[in-house]
C-alpha cells in the first residue's frame, strides 16, 4: 500500500514590494510601529495579478515534468477567491489543462492550507486518487480596508502550494487536530472585496473591507492554538522529543513566541518568514514551507518531523503533524 507524501513545492508572489516605509508614505503608521509589534518588514502587494493568477503561477511549477492530465484534484485554499463563483481552483485547472482533476476551493481563511491538506489527504487515502494539487494563495489588498492602519499593515499577497501523491511506503500524515469555532466569528471578518489599495491607480477608497479585534485575536491564537498544538503532542508523545519544526501561520513574530512559551516549544524551533511576506493568511504555511525547503533547512522525504499549524477567521485553526 502507498500513503500520500509532499513530492513537490513550489511559491509564487507577486514582483511589487511594499515595505513599512512605503506604507508610512500613505497612511500615519512607522517602520518602528510595525516591526516592533509584528516583526514585518514588508509585504507583496499585486498590482494586477488576481488569487488564480498566483495560484496557476504554482500550479504551473508543480506539474513540471508531469502529465497534467494525470492530475485527479486540484485544491485552493483561499479568501480571496477571483469571484464568488467558479471556484479558483476551477480557473487554475483550466489555465493548466488538468483536464482530468476535480477542483474545489476550502474557505478556511489563516488555517486554509492547512484544512486543505487535511482534505486532499483523505482523497488520497481513499485509494480512489493519485495525485493532487494543493495550494494556498491569497490576494489580501483585495479585502483591506486601506484606512484602517490597525489592519491593512498586516497583510500580504502570495501564493504557494503542494504536490501531493500516494508515493509512500510508510504513514506520512502521523495525526491531525482540526477545530472550528463559529461563536467567535466576529472576532475577524470582512465584507465582499473592496477597492481602495493606495498602490493602484485608481484609488477610489472605501470603508469597508477586513474588521479584526487583535486583541481577541492574539487571546486566540496564545490559548486555543497553542492547546490544539499541546494535545496533539500529547497524544504522540515519541514525536514530542523528535520535532523537528513547527511551520504555524506567519501573522506576527509576537504570537509565535507566545505560543512557543505556552507549549515550551523551543523558539528554534519555530520557523518564519513573516517579515518579508506579512501575513499572507492560507499562503502563509507553504510559503514558509517553501522557502525553509530552498534553503535546505527541510528535506522533502528525510522524515524529518514537522506540525503545520494555521489559525484563522471562523474562527478555525488547526494542527497537521507530518513526517515530510
Ligand atoms: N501604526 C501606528 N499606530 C497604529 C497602527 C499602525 N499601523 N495600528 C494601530 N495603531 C495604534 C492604535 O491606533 C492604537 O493607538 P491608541 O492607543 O492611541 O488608540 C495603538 O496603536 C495600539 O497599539 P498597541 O496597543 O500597542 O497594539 P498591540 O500591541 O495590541 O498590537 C496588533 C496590535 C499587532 C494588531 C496585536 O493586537 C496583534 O498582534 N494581534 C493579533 C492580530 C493578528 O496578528 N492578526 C492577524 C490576522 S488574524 C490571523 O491571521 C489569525
Amino acid at each position: 500500500q502507498l500513503y500520500p507524501q509532499v513530492t513537490k513545492v513550489a511559491k509564487y508572489l507577486p514582483d511589487n514590494i511594499v515595505t513599512n516605509d512605503d506604507l508610512a508614505k500613505v497612511m500615519d503608521t512607522s517602520d518602528e510601529w510595525i516591526a516592533s509589534r509584528t516583526g514585518i518588514r514588508e509585504r507583496r502587494v499585486s498590482l494586477k495579478e488576481t488569487t488564480s493568477d498566483l495560484a496557476t503561477g504554482v500550479a504551473k511549477q508543480l506539474i513540471q515534468g508531469i502529465d497534467a492530465s494525470s492530475i485527479d484534484f486540484i485544491i485552493v485554499a483561499t479568501m480571496t477567491a477571483d469571484y464568488g463563483t467558479p471556484s479558483t481552483a476551477c480557473l487554475v485547472q483550466s489555465n493548466i489543462e488538468a483536464n482530468n482533476a476535480f477542483c474545489l476551493d476550502v474557505n478556511a481563511a489563516c488555517s486554509g492550507f492547512v484544512y486543505a491538506l487535511s482534505t486532499a489527504e483523505k482523497f488520497l487515502s481513499s485509494g480512489s486518487y493519485n495525485r493532487g494539487l494543493v495550494i494556498g494563495a491569497e490576494t489580501m489588498s483585495t479585502m483591506m480596508n486601506w484606512e484602517d492602519r490597525s489592519t491593512s499593515v498586516l497583510f500580504g499577497d502570495g501564493a504557494a502550494g503542494v504536490l501531493l501523491e500516494n508515493t509512500s511506503t510508510e504513514v506520512r500524515f502521523i495525526d491531525e487536530l482540526i477545530q472550528s469555532d463559529g461563536k467567535r466569528s466576529m472576532a475577524l471578518y470582512a465584507k465582499e472585496n473592496v477597492d481602495g489599495n493606495p498602490f493602484k491607480e485608481n484609488d477610489d477608497r472605501v470603508s469597508s473591507g477586513m474588521v479584526m479585534d487583535g486583541k481577541k485575536i492574539f487571546d486566540f491564537a496564545l490559548r486555543d492554538v497553542s492547546k490544539n498544538m499541546i494535545n496533539i503532542l500529547e497524544k504522540n508523545e515519541e514525536f514530542r522529543d523528535s520535532l523537528d519544526y513547527v511551520l504555524a501561520h506567519q501573522a506576527n513574530v509576537r504570537i509565535l513566541e507566545a505560543i512557543s512559551k505556552k507549549t515550551k516549544i523551543p523558539m528554534t524551533k519555530f520557523l518564519h518568514n513573516v517579515a518579508k511576506y506579512g501575513n499572507t493568511s492560507a499562503a502563509s504555511v507553504p510559503l514558509l514551507l517553501v522557502e525553509k525547503v530552498e534553503d535546505g533547512t527541510i528535506t522533502l522525504g528525510s522524515n524529518q518531523n514537522v506540525i503545520l499549524t494555521g489559525y484563522g477567521a471562523g474562527l478555525t485553526w488547526g494542527s497537521i503533524l507530518i513526517k515530510l
